[in-house]
């Protein structure tokens, strides 16, 4: 029975503290809190000691990544923690007030930049993103941001690339005495990310550290996020055809030379290797840092492309004059012939066979020659640019 008695006490009371917590309640607790308050003082009774930022980020979506200027841009949202001294309470003397929210120009924010920031490098300038407070002064603080931010890319193992940028974070107003930084979980960046058709999350990296700047010894917080390129839809769409056209480009050579399409198909094969070179090169940034495989490739191919015209054309000029030639001696034999009448087609007979044997030799000798340098240019190609794992 007393138990009973206790157990209803007990509810009742709870059911009290919990239906106490009125508007009035939360009034008299901001009034209080809010009367003495200056966003612009650290929130620290003890100004020697720092203050201790958490950052927790993950990243939802990749919006795009730009080789050609070199930029990214993610969306983001973030998880901002510190403990404010000022604005703590006892719950019990507030109806049992546990949290609430307050405007994000009210109270004191760590502000943090953004470096390498392609728009304002004060990435929570927005206001719009109010703050919850926790009664041991816990403050959690949840800004949503679309970030642009440069990124050195290595495009040298394009379409095979793996790209590394970094997210750089500082509070650029304070020193280090004052501000400090810390990384929060962020093995789950990528927990919310969503699907991207051309690149996929690899892993990411964080890093705090103190950096001196121009005096100032300031806390920094350094995240690397790294994407792979989905790299098939290149495959499918640049190097299969490439491929395909630098073995048509060797087939030049086995067109028999009287048949006047030699030099107009491996005119037709250089030009469409010289539309590849330039579709690939405008997906790739301008740059000369370092060689970038498959342009280097596609231009060895156009290499090999250029000089098959040449060989084409200079084998086509020899052999035609070769066959004047010949037809002028069978001119001249034919006259002997009507003169004495011997019938004799000898010489004709051998010059041609002789001249068929040296055409096909050399078509072959070329053949071999271009093919041993679209093996050595495949070669070295696939294995610079091997897919990484
Ligand atoms: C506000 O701060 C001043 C100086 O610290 C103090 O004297 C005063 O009592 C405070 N007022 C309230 C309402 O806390
Ligand atoms: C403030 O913090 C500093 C560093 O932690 C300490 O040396 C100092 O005694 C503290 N002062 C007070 C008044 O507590
Ligand atoms: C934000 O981070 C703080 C501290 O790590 C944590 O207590 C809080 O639950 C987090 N808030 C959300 C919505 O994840
Ligand atoms: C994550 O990235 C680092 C390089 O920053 C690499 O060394 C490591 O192997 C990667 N981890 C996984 C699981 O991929």
């Amino acid at each position: 029975m007393v138990h009973c008695g206790l157990t209803f006490l007990l509810l009742f009371c709870w059911g009290q503290t919990a239906h106490s917590k009125t508007s009035d309640n939360l009034r008299t607790l901001q009034k209080i809190l809010f009367s003495n308050y200056s966003a612009a003082i650290r929130p620290q009774y003890n100004q020697s000691e720092p203050t201790i930022v958490g950052l927790k980020l993950f990243v939802s979506d990749l919006i795009e990544v730009n080789e050609v200027q070199q930029f990214i841009t993610l969306s983001c949202f973030f998880n901002i923690s510190w403990t404010d001294e000022f604005l703590q309470w006892k719950p019990e003397h507030y109806g049992g007030i546990q949290k609430m929210q307050v405007e994000s120009t009210n109270i004191w924010k760590p502000y943090l930049d953004l470096y390498s920031s392609l728009d304002d490098t004060d990435v929570f300038g927005d206001e719009r993103y109010r703050i919850f407070v926790f009664h041991d002064g816990r403050i959690s603080w949840h800004p949503t941001k679309t970030l642009r931010v440069a990124c050195l890319m290595n495009v040298e193992r394009f379409p095979f690339d793996v790209q590394e940028c970094n997210l750089t974070f500082s509070p650029l107003q304070y020193t280090f005495e004052e501000v400090q930084l810390e990384a929060r979980d962020f093995l789950s960046i990528f927990s919310v990310f969503k699907r991207h058709g051309e690149w996929e999350a690899v892993n990411s990296s964080v890093n705090v550290f103190s950096h001196t700047f121009d005096g100032n010894k300031l806390s920094i917080l350094r995240t690397s996020l790294r994407y792979k390129r989905q790299h098939m839809f290149f495959v499918l769409n640049f190097m299969v055809p490439i491929i395909m056209l630098s073995i048509l480009n060797l087939l030049t050579f086995w067109l028999p030379n009287d048949s006047g399409e030699k030099t107009s198909f491996s005119i037709t094969v250089l030009l469409a290797l010289t539309v590849f070179l330039t579709t690939v090169s405008s997906n790739l940034p301008r740059t000369s840092s370092n060689t970038i495989y498959i342009t280097t490739y596609i231009t060895c191919l156009l290499l090999l492309s250029g000089l098959t015209v040449l060989a084409t054309i200079s084998m086509l000029h020899f052999h035609h004059r070769n066959k004047d030639m010949s037809e002028r001696n069978e001119d001249r034999v034919v006259d002997l012939n009507a003169k004495r009448i011997t019938g004799c087609q000898r010489p004709k007979a051998a010059w041609r066979s002789k001249c068929g044997n040296n055409g096909l030799k050399i078509d072959v000798l070329m053949f071999l020659i271009f093919f041993l340098g679209w093996c050595t240019a495949t070669f070295w190609f696939f294995a610079y640019v091997r897919v990484p794992t």
